[in-house]
């Protein structure tokens, strides 16, 4: 398996749908996407799922990860409790790219109500393309964990 195209996304009920199209988005460009869940539209606990793509990237079983929820902002603050997590909730192309440029995000976190799914897509996509600048950010997000 390619780490690189290796991604695990999960979701809580209110953003079940865009997680459907955003592994199938992410399919036909070659990823393999591995889902904790939800597996539906019945109301469950964003934590749960939240905390289980956290741990996976926090532990460097997985280089990056997708979360979803109604908001993005439940799964923004369960993501960045975890060691070496820099969650990044975006609902644009621009912090999408600048929170890889910058920030080395290694979790992306979308809003299913708040975002629509073409937009969603494309952030998805800016965020995959958009490698680390590094140089005086290193120091930076070495200074989060510190
Ligand atoms: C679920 O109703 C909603 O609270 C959840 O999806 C999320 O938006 C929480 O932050």
């Amino acid at each position: 398996m390619d780490e690189n195209r290796s991604i695990m996304i999960g979701s809580d009920h209110a953003a079940f749908e865009l997680k459907e199209k955003i592994k199938t988005y992410l399919s036909g460009k070659g990823y393999q996407v591995e889902d904790v869940g939800a597996k539906g539209t019945a109301s469950v606990n964003y934590t749960e799922y939240g905390k289980k793509v956290s741990r996976s990237v926090s532990q460097g079983e997985v280089p990056r990860g997708i979360l979803l929820c109604g908001t993005g902002l439940g799964m923004s603050m369960v993501a960045n409790r975890f060691p070496n997590v820099r969650a990044a909730l975006c609902c644009d192309i621009f912090s999408a790219r600048m929170s890889r440029l910058h920030n080395d995000s290694n979790i992306l976190v979308l809003g299913g109500r708040v975002i629509g799914d073409v937009l969603a897509f494309e952030v998805v996509q800016a965020w995959l393309d958009t490698e680390f600048e590094g140089g005086r950010h290193l120091d930076r997000i070495k200074s989060i964990e510190a």
